[in-house]
């Protein structure tokens, strides 16, 4: 079958799911989106409350800022695949619990499966922690690379919503951080285009 084919009966599975309590609360699912061509795919927490009325991920706030990050290294959100560690809207935007993550992550698994990416980008610490475990902290580990599975690479960064709770763009902060892995992400997105191996 098509990447495009696969991708679509995961999208109805999860149309149609209610493995978890956020299920009956949801306006929208909210599978992901883009390039499944990609060599890199972005991972964030879940859907806030504009992504759960049009279904699409990070078009609220924190994904025009996603948005915005993305396309000052000059890729596009087209050129690359969105998704979230959980697929419907948690009520007030809580922390999706680890209960939803559990039963929600076949889905990102079969969607990683399907779209085969040289790296993950979880943004904050709800993704990183499902990549590289409880203990990982994203202020420690961002901006670095790790090997998830043998040969995927894992380069975590901050979540945009953390960034729109700090917009200090001092030397240091966590925007200026963020603008330094961003363009390491560019690096490697060439990298991976132009068939290297390595980094
Ligand atoms: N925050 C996320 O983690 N995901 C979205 O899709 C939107 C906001
Ligand atoms: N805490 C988070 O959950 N995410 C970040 O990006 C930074 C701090």
């Amino acid at each position: 079958m098509k990447k495009e084919d696969l991708m679509a009966v995961i999208e109805g599975r999860i149309a149609q799911c209610q493995m978890c309590p956020l299920g009956l609360l949801r306006k929208n699912t909210v599978p992901g989106e883009g390039n499944l061509y990609s060599p890199i795919l972005f991972v964030g927490e879940g859907p806030g409350e504009e992504e759960d009325n049009q279904g699409r991920p990070f078009v609220g706030k924190a994904g025009q800022l996603l948005t915005k990050i993305l396309e000052s290294v000059n890729i596009a959100r087209e050129d690359v695949y969105i998704a979230n560690m959980v697929k419907c809207r948690p009520p007030n935007n809580r922390v999706p619990t680890s209960l939803e993550i559990q039963s929600c992550s076949q889905y990102l698994l079969a969607q990683i499966e399907v779209i085969n990416p040289r790296m993950i980008v979880p943004l904050g610490s709800t993704a990183l922690n499902f990549f590289l475990g409880e203990d990982q902290q994203i202020t420690k580990v961002r901006g670095r690379e790790f090997i998830w599975k043998g040969n995927i690479i894992i380069f975590p960064m901050f979540h945009p919503s953390y960034l729109l709770r700090n917009p200090s763009k001092e030397k240091g902060s966590p925007k200026d951080l963020t603008w330094q892995d961003i363009k390491k992400v560019r690096k490697y997105y060439d990298d991976f285009m132009h068939g290297d191996t390595q980094k």
